[in-house]
């Protein structure tokens, strides 16, 4: 996902990013929502409020700028990933989750959502966040939950959200996510076109 985001950022020359990050301050609320200091288990609604706060500093000191002269972005991750990591993952249900993260997205909603779907085992062993990540420890019960809270996502959203084979190799990945790409830029032209 953070390499394919990255070769898509450059042949598009956006500015990428990433959530929770971007800047001081959301990478400071990444170190708490996902690190792995605390004996407790964080509450789903807390870890919400934490994820919508790094949300509404990166959307509106680091995207919005960027929008607003007319530049692209392409991000690692969104509210898309709240709907399914706490929607589901965590239960709260995706109505819940866009309550919680209205004020935070304030209108700054992306273009397109391309959803890498991964077999778990691959998605897994391909990397690991180097602070930690406290979702890695999580059994496949919750990844499984996670992943029918994408279906879910690009059966609500379909024109939005896509889902793009992330298995295989980075070029034969990166060759699927263009040409999807390529597509809704031609859709998207003709349709305005007409
Ligand atoms: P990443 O660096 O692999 O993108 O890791 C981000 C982690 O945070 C990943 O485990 C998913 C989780 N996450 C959420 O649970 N909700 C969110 O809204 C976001 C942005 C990330």
């Amino acid at each position: 996902k953070t390499t394919q985001s990255n070769i898509l950022a450059e042949k598009l020359g956006a500015v990428w990013t990433k959530e929770p990050g971007g800047d001081e301050i959301s990478d400071e609320v990444r170190r708490v929502v996902q690190g792995m200091k605390f004996e407790i288990e964080m509450d789903a609604v807390c870890e919400q409020y934490l994820y919508a706060a790094g949300r509404a500093q990166t959307l509106r000191r680091v995207v919005k700028p960027v929008l607003d002269k007319a530049g692209i972005v392409v991000a690692d991750r969104s509210v898309f990933t709240s709907m399914a990591y706490q929607g589901f993952g965590r239960g709260l249900g995706i109505e819940r989750v866009l309550k919680i993260n209205e004020e935070a997205v304030d209108g700054i909603w992306p273009d397109l959502v391309i959803w890498l779907d991964t077999d778990l085992e691959t998605a897994l062993a391909r990397t690991r966040d180097q602070s930690g990540d406290k979702f890695e420890r999580m059994d496949k019960n919750f990844f499984g939950k996670v992943r029918r809270g994408y279906m879910e996502v690009v059966r609500r959203f379909p024109k939005l959200v896509k889902r793009v084979d992330g298995n295989g190799s980075v070029k034969v990945v990166e060759k699927r996510v263009w040409s999807l790409i390529a597509g809704e830029i031609r859709g998207r032209v003709l349709t305005r076109s007409i």
